[in-house]
């Protein structure tokens, strides 16, 4: 038996043979069986499955699914949302290039778009070989490895890139596991780990494609849970041209931390960076808090694009569902 109380505030909590009773005060009385409690304790804000980091072999050969057989396949479906969850990027094939394939998909494996500050709008980026534009996407150049929009307060957590033209040369999808990145950071250097996770930074971006927009928000590199768990990963230099200058006695140690985390992501050959030629009607989903995401450079002459469709959803939509086919599965 417990029971605290305060002025006409009170919580009582006794067990009867294999139920909890829980009073609250005069508004609030509850019935919680004993076995249903102790399966929730483990289940409580867990994911669907268990994270694996990178490995050469699987940066190379992430989880492949053809899109067609999924639709009308709830448990390729199921494996295809467990996959995302658990290696942070999976590869769609046969999606085809006409028609709303990311929306379908959306439905299919977040229970939807819903009108968020993320869509349910459909991106294409049109990239061409010169311009004036205000983000490198839209050009023929390299993009390095990075997470999308931390110039969101909530970033984008899934993103969909649907490939729909290619560029003649070059122009493949590099992708990298920043999980694992960052953990090999905590090994050799933990004081630097704790410093991208102490200090937020500045991300901004500014433009004028479609509509004019100014966005800004304060993120640390790296976001860990109470537990110490990897939880986000912001990484996007294009979009972070500063830090703040109140942790100017600290700049020196968080550049050189920034730059062994930048040095293990960047570096060159890397056989844990996953590189790949999305031919059109073939799409990548990337868990956007985890895996960066890149492009090489193209050759995009006499008026050649290259054209790749995007959208972003929520894992709170892919795991909703995750969990409703688990149900209907088991
Ligand atoms: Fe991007």
């Amino acid at each position: 038996m417990l029971a605290i109380s305060k002025g006409n505030l009170f919580l009582r909590c006794e067990c009867q043979r294999q139920t909890l009773l829980r009073r609250f005060s005069a508004v609030q009385r509850n019935r919680f069986q004993t076995a249903w409690l102790r399966h929730e304790k483990h289940h409580l804000f867990s994911p669907l499955a268990e994270k694996k980091l990178w490995t050469e072999e699987s940066a190379q050969n992430p989880p492949e699914y053809d899109f067609q057989a999924m639709k009308s396949n709830d448990r390729q479906i199921h494996d295809a949302i467990l996959s995302l969850e658990k290696h942070g990027l999976i590869l769609l094939r046969n999606c085809g290039t006409e028609g709303n394939f990311v929306l379908e998909l959306a439905n299919l494996m977040a229970a939807g778009p819903y009108p968020s500050v993320f869509g349910p709008a459909v991106a294409p980026v049109i990239s061409m070989q010169s311009g004036h534009y205000s983000d490198f996407i839209y050009t023929a150049n390299e993009i390095l490895l990075h997470t999308d929009l931390p110039v969101y307060r909530n970033v984008p957590p899934v993103l969909v890139m649907h490939s729909i033209e290619t560029a003649d040369w070059g122009g493949e999808s590099l992708a990298l596991d920043g999980f694992l990145a960052a953990e090999q950071l905590r090994q050799a250097d933990p004081s630097a780990f704790n410093l991208l996770c102490e200090i937020p930074i500045p991300f901004r971006g500014t433009g004028n494609e479609y509509v004019d927009f100014y966005l800004e928000a304060w993120h640390p590199i790296i976001r860990t849970g109470k537990l110490g768990q990897l939880v986000q990963l912001c990484f996007n230099n294009s979009r972070a041209p500063r830090i703040a200058l109140k942790h100017k006695d600290r700049l020196g140690d968080w550049y050189k931390a920034f730059y062994r985390l930048a040095h293990q992501i960047q570096r060159e050959s890397n056989p844990l960076t996953f590189k790949r030629l999305l031919t059109p009607g073939s799409a990548i989903v990337v868990d956007n808090h985890r895996v960066l995401h890149g492009r090489s450079q193209m050759r995009l002459d006499n008026g050649k694009r290259r054209v790749l469709n995007t959208i972003y959803f929520d894992w709170d939509g892919v795991r909703a569902k995750g969990r409703t086919l688990e149900k209907k599965l088991s």
